[in-house]
């Protein structure tokens, strides 16, 4: 009796946790058919005064015993310089709608202080202001993407923002800016009018936020040699209402793109989840909350196509990424979290959406960039470490301003306690040179997985590959280990005659380029 409500349990626990056993998967793309360019910008950055992301993470003072470049950290700036990062948004976040630019320029000694309200009551002392942040961006030559005032501010601070960023002739803030020891423009494109207006920036109504946008936008000028690219602050995750209200009360031709917030949260907002102990199931229900990024941007597109079929309005996610609960003895208000493969794999799923959402989709921003949520980077006084999300993006950058090429997956499944998925995802592109990147994630913790690809409409045929892997699932790279989780070469891959064969190892993202 004993022994079969044993093998009973045996085998309803293998039914929980039956992750799938590896059958055929296939994937037959489309070399010839590519008619979207993916915009580099999709692999862009957040940098928020927020914890440790700005102070400590990218800014550390010329003064600094950490090795810096004019106050800069050294090797966070070589790191993200090595990710040739497309952008860089800036001062926030939430942070955005309680800052005043004039706070943050002129003689740092002299700069006001403040209290950051939002992230952990702690003082800013703005020595960080619009110098230091274009100073960054021209050291990383990246393109910065500013984030106005809209909550706190007012029209006018706004236009004269844009006014001592962008204006080259004579007028009160392009003679500030010189007196403050910049003498040329910036010439900068990327604008946002406000963040999360329907919260932290004011807990507008969106039929308000429309109406205050266009006021905004109106006096945010484009100067000669500096076309402003306009955001109108967009929705909160399934907030379709918003992106609706937006597109009927905003007229087309007053801006460029909406952005769209959404975050992988495993748990709720009061109780998230930890960043590196979780079960498989939870594990699964995060990747699956990730994937559902898919579904958002198809529902916000088919609002927005209502009233721009030609999609001349963009979607720019500014904000995605992975939200645990903060790592114990941390300041809650600083949002510091591990990263481990599974955040690998909400990076890897999120990316290929985006590639696949193209034609909307020009920008997207990881939140953030060093130290806060789901980081490509972590800090301890002069310790840094790069995190398997970093690794992707790495692995990645063959799909920025490539084609989208079309493709066809059938995949084998993986299923953890109540969820299920595809075991494998994936994006490809075609390179300007004719090389075709596919990135592929095979999700499933354990087991390899058979693939076969089919190339159509090209004669490349010399492939090379890189991959993630770890030994866990909660793998992560710590102070002490520092490359426990890294990339390596890729070769369990054949031709057999047109078909090339791949064994994807379990839990984990290659990048295969095939010229
Ligand atoms: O990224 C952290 C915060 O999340 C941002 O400040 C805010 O815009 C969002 O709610």
């Amino acid at each position: 009796m004993k022994k079969y409500l044993l093998k009973g349990l045996i085998a309803s626990v293998l039914a929980i946790f039956s992750f799938g056993a590896s059958a055929q998967s296939k994937l037959v793309i489309n070399a010839d058919h590519g008619k979207t360019q993916i915009s580099r910008h999709i692999y862009g950055h957040f940098s928020e005064h927020l914890g440790r992301c700005i102070y400590g993470g990218i800014w550390v003072g010329p003064d600094s015993d950490i090795a810096n470049i004019n106050g800069y950290r050294k090797d966070v700036f070589e790191a993200l310089k090595a990710l040739d990062i497309p952008n860089l948004r800036w001062p926030g976040g939430c942070f955005a709608d309680e800052y005043h630019w004039t706070d943050g320029i002129g003689p740092t000694s002299e700069r006001p202080k403040m209290i950051n309200t939002h992230w952990g009551g702690v003082v800013e002392d703005n020595s960080f202001g619009t110098h230091e942040f274009f100073g960054f961006v021209e050291l990383l030559g990246t393109e910065p993407y500013i984030t106005g005032n809209v909550g706190s501010g007012s029209v006018e601070e706004m236009s004269k923002w844009v006014e001592y960023i962008n204006f080259d002739g004579v007028s009160p803030m392009a003679d500030l800016r010189k007196r403050n020891g910049r003498d040329k423009p910036w010439n900068i494109k990327y604008w946002g009018v406000g963040n999360e207006s329907w919260g932290c920036g004011g807990n507008m109504t969106p039929e308000y936020y429309a109406n205050e946008y266009r006021r905004y936008a109106t006096f945010a000028r484009d100067y000669p040699g500096s076309k402003l690219y306009k955001i109108a602050g967009g929705a909160n995750s399934t907030d379709y209402n918003w992106t609706e209200v937006l597109m009927r009360d905003i007229p087309l031709n007053m801006m460029d793109a909406m952005s769209l917030h959404y975050y992988t949260i495993p748990g709720s907002w009061g109780d998230k989840g930890s960043s590196t102990d979780f079960s498989r199931e939870e594990y699964l229900s995060t990747l699956q909350k990730a994937a559902f990024m898919d579904e958002l941007l198809t529902n916000h597109g088919t609002r927005m196509d209502k009233y721009d079929p030609s999609k001349k309005v963009k979607l720019i996610v500014d904000e995605w990424g992975t939200w645990y609960d903060v790592e114990p003895n941390t300041n809650p208000g600083f949002l510091y979290q591990q990263n481990t493969l599974r955040d690998a794999f909400v990076a890897a799923i999120t990316l290929n959406i985006f590639n696949q959402h193209a034609d909307r989709v020009h920008m997207a921003n990881l939140a953030q960039t060093v130290n806060v949520l789901q980081a490509l980077i972590l800090t301890e006084e002069d310790k840094m470490l790069l995190t398997p999300t970093y690794h992707v993006f790495d692995l990645y950058k063959p799909h920025m301003d490539a084609m989208l090429l079309p493709a066809l997956l059938s995949s084998d499944k993986v299923k953890a306690g109540r969820v299920e998925m595809d075991a494998l995802n994936v994006s490809t592109s075609l390179s300007e040179d004719g090389t075709v990147n596919i990135s592929i994630a095979n999700i499933d913790p354990d087991h390899a997985i058979d693939l076969d690809v089919t190339l159509n409409g090209t004669e490349a045929k010399n492939v090379s590959g890189r991959y993630l892997t770890a030994p866990e699932i909660n793998s992560h790279n710590t102070f002490e280990e520092n490359d426990l989780v890294s990339i390596k070469d890729f070769e369990d891959y054949k031709w057999n005659k047109e078909v090339l064969k791949v064994k994807v190892p379990a839990k984990s993202v290659i990048v295969l380029r095939v010229k």
